[in-house]
């Protein structure tokens, strides 16, 4: 006999077993443990092991242990009397019922293992956070967030100071301006960005410029940002409004700042302007500025652990107006 007679016996053989041909269909469309194949197939684990161990034999399994679980998977071979053979096994098992009934406790079964995890975050709740402690890292998140963000975007960071933020946003692998009036923080700041290793696309450029005057051409950037910089400028609406400018229509413009408070201590230690705002004040600015629809979000002092002003982040995005594009 040839070897290509040879071969085809052993696929007819293989093949000739109607629970065979059930289980290489469920196997092609789920990965599946043996318990789930009983289960979908209503048989005992003797019987399924041993055709699974037939089909393991021919080569046609692929198997990934899970723990103390492992898990079947086939996959058609892409040539030879086995493809053609699979073809058209497949066709014929497609007008089955039993196959209908197999899908829809397949389905079943896809289902159950899905409610494992629902019913585990259903008993925990709230415990959630303490154990969450276990899964976070923050140089993980960052690399997560770096995927998530399109390297190359340009996004302006205004009132930089050091920037500690704009090294942050680069090291995201976005492009960042770095604006900033005084000279001494813009010193330091480029001291910082020296010492960078940014991926590609990021990077850190810094300007000397005025918040309401801000070097930056119009439509310029993709997102704006100013953090903890509105309680020191003179005009916050005016500061708004030129973040709008810069930015691209459709482009987002972030604020970050304390929410009005009476720690007086801030105006002599720090030199600070406004004893933070209202978040009325604050939708009253963007809508100032051309940016009627502004999303406030205000975080509480206590739940950063320090006695300090409670913190708002409002953002708006520039529209595009109807004849022409404008804040
Ligand atoms: C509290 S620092 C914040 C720095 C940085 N955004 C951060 O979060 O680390 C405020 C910065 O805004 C800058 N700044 C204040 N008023 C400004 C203005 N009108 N134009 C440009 N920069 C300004 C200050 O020089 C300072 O570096």
């Amino acid at each position: 006999m040839t070897h290509a007679s040879q071969e085809l016996q052993r696929v007819f053989k293989t093949l000739s077993d109607p629970t065979r041909m059930r289980i290489l269909r469920l196997l092609e469309r789920e990965e599946l443990v043996v318990q789930e194949l009983m289960e979908v197939l209503g048989m005992a684990q003797s019987r399924v092991s041993r055709h699974l161990a037939i089909l393991r034999e021919a080569g046609l399994l692929s198997d990934r242990r899970n723990g103390t679980y492992v898990s079947y998977r086939f996959v058609p071979p892409p040539e030879g009397s086995w493809r053609e053979a699979w073809a058209v096994v497949k066709r014929s098992l497609g007008e089955d019922p039993t196959s209908e009934r197999d899908d829809l406790l397949l389905q079943r079964v896809l289902e159950a293992r899905g409610d494992q995890s629902k019913s585990f975050f259903d008993s925990i709740g709230p415990e959630w956070d303490a154990l969450r402690k276990v899964f976070n890292d923050d140089a993980l998140r960052a690399r997560a967030v770096e995927r998530l963000v399109a390297p190359g975007l340009k996004v302006a960071d205004v009132g930089t100071g050091t920037a500690i933020l704009a090294c942050e946003l680069g090291r995201l692998g976005l492009e960042v301006i770095g604006i900033d009036h005084s000279r001494r923080m813009l010193q330091v700041a480029q001291g910082k960005i020296e010492q960078q290793d940014f991926p590609p696309g990021g990077s850190v450029e810094l300007r000397h410029g005025e918040a309401n005057d801000i070097p930056i051409a119009s439509d310029e950037v993709e997102a704006a940002l100013a953090h903890m910089v509105l309680h020191y400028v003179a005009s916050p609406v005016e500061v708004i409004r030129e973040m709008a400018r810069i930015v691209r229509p459709g482009g987002a413009i972030v604020i970050v700042d304390f929410v009005e408070h009476d720690h007086e201590w801030m105006r002599q230690e720090l030199g600070v302007v406004w004893m933070g705002f209202g978040l009325d004040d604050i939708r009253a600015f963007f809508a100032e500025a051309g940016l009627p629809n502004v999303r406030i979000e205000q975080i509480d002092s206590a739940a950063r652990g320090r006695d300090l002003p409670a913190t708002f982040i409002a953002s708006a995005r520039r529209r595009a107006a109807a004849n022409g594009e404008s804040p």
